[in-house]
């Protein structure tokens, strides 16, 4: 805790960016390719790797069908903003193929992360790339477990990785916390810096249950609706914007009222929390009013899908931030 204490006081974005640039010079001596996701550990570790070998880096960003809204396109203008050479890979088709007929959610990180890595193999094939930059950082990997640490679940870029792996994984923003990539990332100038963070497996573990396409779809629907209102609710000073915020479809239907006619269908759960540095997370006090018009519009957009909406009021601990 003292020493964690101690790297935020002391955390020098300019000196590490120095540091590391450096440091990637000596450690990436061949070609790299870096798994883009849009967020911003990606983005820094893949600013961070392009500043260091330019045109020898290569980033991919996977569309894995498990993405938000639009985000292939927005991450795509995002790096060409910040000119890191990328590539856009739809494997969608992959992912849902894998995911048929999985509900455990440990099963389901480990078969993502495996196809993540295997997308990435045969993109780096391609490229000759002989190395993959993660933009892990520390409670990816202190939560996926090992030594005396128990695994609270295998965040995917950690607890996927198939042992028989060909490229040399390279993270240089492992040892740092949300805070710091993000005081980083306002010193880059980067401009997902205070983008709310993304699960590695996408919306698979928003799905409780079977992630099938159209499970995904509705999920994605929801999360754009709760994103759209809560931003909006806090550029009007009705509250401050939550750490995270996102909705979950349950494997529960419920029966309700459409018009006159009886409806039995799913059930999303809206859930919003502060945190610090997503090792502990406190459920937001949502003004009533803004969680009323989100419940009212899933259940009108989204009305031959979802009748119910509720909110989930748990903490982390003993919560989670993710349901899965
Ligand atoms: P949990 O659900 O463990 O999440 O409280 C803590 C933070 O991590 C995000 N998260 C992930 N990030 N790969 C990632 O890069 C993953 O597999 C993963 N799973 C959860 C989660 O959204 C939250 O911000």
């Amino acid at each position: 805790m003292l020493s964690k204490w101690l790297s935020v006081s002391f955390f020098a974005p300019e000196k590490f960016t120095e540091e590391t640039i450096e440091s990637l010079k000596t450690e990436l001596t061949d070609k790299a390719i870096i798994a883009a996701s849009g967020g911003v550990d990606s983005t820094i570790a893949a600013v961070l790797a392009s500043r260091a070998v330019g045109d020898n880096l290569l980033a991919i960003y996977v569309d894995t069908g498990y993405m938000r809204l639009n985000e292939s396109e927005f991450v795509s203008s995002m790096l060409q903003d910040l000119g890191v050479k990328h590539k856009v890979i739809d494997a969608s088709k992959q992912f849902y193929e894998g995911l048929q007929g999985v509900t455990d959610p440990e099963k389901k990180r480990k078969i993502i992360g495996e196809l993540f890595i295997r997308v990435f193999e045969e993109e780096a094939r391609k490229y000759g790339g002989k190395f993959l930059v993660q933009g892990t950082i520390a409670p990816d990997w202190i939560e996926s477990g090992g030594g005396m640490r128990d695994t609270i679940k295998s965040h995917h870029n950690v607890g996927g990785l198939p042992e028989d792996m060909e490229m040399k994984l390279c993270e240089p923003i492992r040892e740092l916390y949300k805070d710091e990539v993000r005081s980083l990332a306002e010193y880059l100038e980067v401009s997902v810096a205070h983008r709310q963070p993304f699960p590695g497996p996408g919306l698979a573990v928003r799905v409780m249950g079977e992630a099938t396409p159209k499970r995904a779809e509705i999920v994605r629907q929801a999360c754009h609706i709760v994103e759209n209102e809560l931003e909006s609710a806090a550029s009007d000073g009705k509250m401050e914007l939550p750490w995270q915020y996102f909705a979950v479809l349950l494997p529960v239907k419920t029966v309700g009222v459409q018009g006159d006619v009886r409806a039995y269908s799913n059930t999303i759960a809206v859930r919003a929390v502060q945190s610090y540095d997503a090792m502990t997370a406190q459920a937001l006090d949502i003004p009533h009013s803004v969680l009323r018009k989100i419940s009212e519009r899933i259940t009108r957009e989204l009305k031959s899908d979802v009748n119910r909406v509720v909110y989930d009021i748990t903490d982390k601990p003993p919560g989670t931030i993710e349901w899965e």
